[in-house]
């Protein structure tokens, strides 16, 4: 019933996307799209689209994965393409007038292009958009689909204890298991950051969107070799998939969940705690108060002496962290908003979200925000998949 009520929403989705295109192209921009191709597409779309209806909702009744996996595979192919060429358009009506523009500057009254060969410039020149277009949309979502990448990621603490320098830990968030991230490649990733030994894994919520998978998932980061336990936080997706069904599978699996609360590990002569914050689900406007309540209950048994860290799946926990004392954060949900430019989400300070990717510091509280393991939409341009390992390191750095 889930996955119709998600397919639902993508293709309407697709639909004001597709309508939007042909809209813009038809009215808006008819000199440079008015091509065969595109006007065939345009009307062979609505077919299309019925097709995948029917294929996933004949998928989704008859349980057959590979079939709803290729729908959903259709679908997001169908919206990248209609969501870039819409954001295309502007620029190539730009391209068209610089064209213009240009002609006519270099054009004198003896040698003046006649207007067949001006309309053949322009139409070869501006081809390039679709072509920058259709490119563009191709290798982001190849890249959506190629390996995950584990960074190597130090972050600086001046108290930090001699016993904790160069401790390490596996950081997976937004593991999102389900049509675009399975099983399989979830074991591949393991199998490659097998090369980097590390002391600790944490796993920062949205874990999986199809539950079947979740107990085999968590059984498969319980076998990733370390010195001390591993652990779950909870994410807005787990509420999404049904908060008791998750939590009974993580209680009957080898992955403990913290919410709420924390523990406090013995690392030699020093101390290490780790807590887990609750996630509000939904964006809300009193999500500081949401946070602090949480942190209220998760820190309180915090021994004074220990490094605190938090495990929260939302990054904006950095607001109210310093008042806990924590000293890191582990974060995730925003997928760096999968577009990214020079290590950092190209929609930073433009959403209401904040923190969206890399290391941040408030105060005294470090912060990484992950771009994730994977999605929920494959498109990712500068902003890789990513499982981190973090490296606690004794120094004084300003991230
Ligand atoms: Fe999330």
């Amino acid at each position: 019933m889930r996955s119709l009520i998600f397919f639902s929403i993508v293709l309407t989705i697709i639909i004001g996307l597709s309508v939007g295109a042909r809209f813009l192209i038809l009215y808006t921009n008819k000199k440079l799209w008015n091509w065969n191709i595109v006007d065939k597409f345009g009307r062979l779309l609505p077919f299309f689209i019925i097709f995948i209806i029917i294929m996933a909702i004949g998928g989704g009744l008859l349980g057959i994965r590979s079939i709803m996996f290729l729908s959903a595979m259709l679908m997001a192919t169908m919206t990248i393409a209609a969501l870039i060429l819409i954001l295309s358009l502007p620029f190539s009506i730009l391209f068209m007038k610089i064209g213009e523009k240009l002609l006519d500057f270099k054009s004198s009254p003896k040698t003046k292009i006649d207007h067949a060969s001006r309309r053949a410039f322009l139409k070869s020149a501006t081809a390039a958009i679709p072509m920058i277009t259709l490119g563009t949309a191709g290798s982001g979502f190849a890249k959506a689909f190629s390996d995950v990448k584990i960074p190597q990621i130090s972050m600086e603490f001046p108290n930090l204890p001699e016993a904790l320098n160069g401790f390490k830990i596996l950081h997976l968030s937004d593991i999102h298991l389900g049509y675009y991230f399975t099983l399989y490649d979830l074991e591949k990733l393991l199998i490659n950051t097998s090369e980097y030994p590390v002391d600790m894994v944490l796993v920062t919520g949205d874990v999986s969107d199809d539950l079947s998978q979740l107990p085999d998932a968590l059984k498969l980061i319980g076998q990733i070799p370390t010195i001390y336990p591993k652990f779950v936080s909870l994410g807005n997706h787990e509420y999404y998939r049904g908060i008791n069904d998750v939590k009974r599978i993580i209680d009957a699996g080898p992955v403990p969940l913290l919410c709420d609360n924390g523990v406090s590990l013995k690392i030699q002569n020093a101390e290490l705690f780790i807590g887990g914050a609750n996630d509000p689900m939904h964006m809300r406007a009193d999500i500081n108060e949401f946070m602090r309540d949480s942190l209220d209950k998760t820190m309180k048994d915090s021994p004074d002496k220990a490094l605190k860290l938090l495990m929260s799946h939302r990054p904006r926990a950095l607001d109210v962290a310093e008042q806990f004392d924590i000293d890191l954060i582990l974060g995730g949900h925003t997928h760096g908003g999968q577009i990214g430019l020079n290590g950092k989400s190209v929609f930073e300070g433009v959403m209401s979200e904040q923190y969206l990717w890399g290391k941040y510091q408030k105060g005294k509280t470090k912060l990484y925000t992950s771009s994730g393991v994977g999605h929920w939409f494959p498109y990712r341009l500068g902003c890789p998949a990513e499982a981190p390992i973090i490296t606690l390191v004794k120094g004084s750095t300003y991230v």
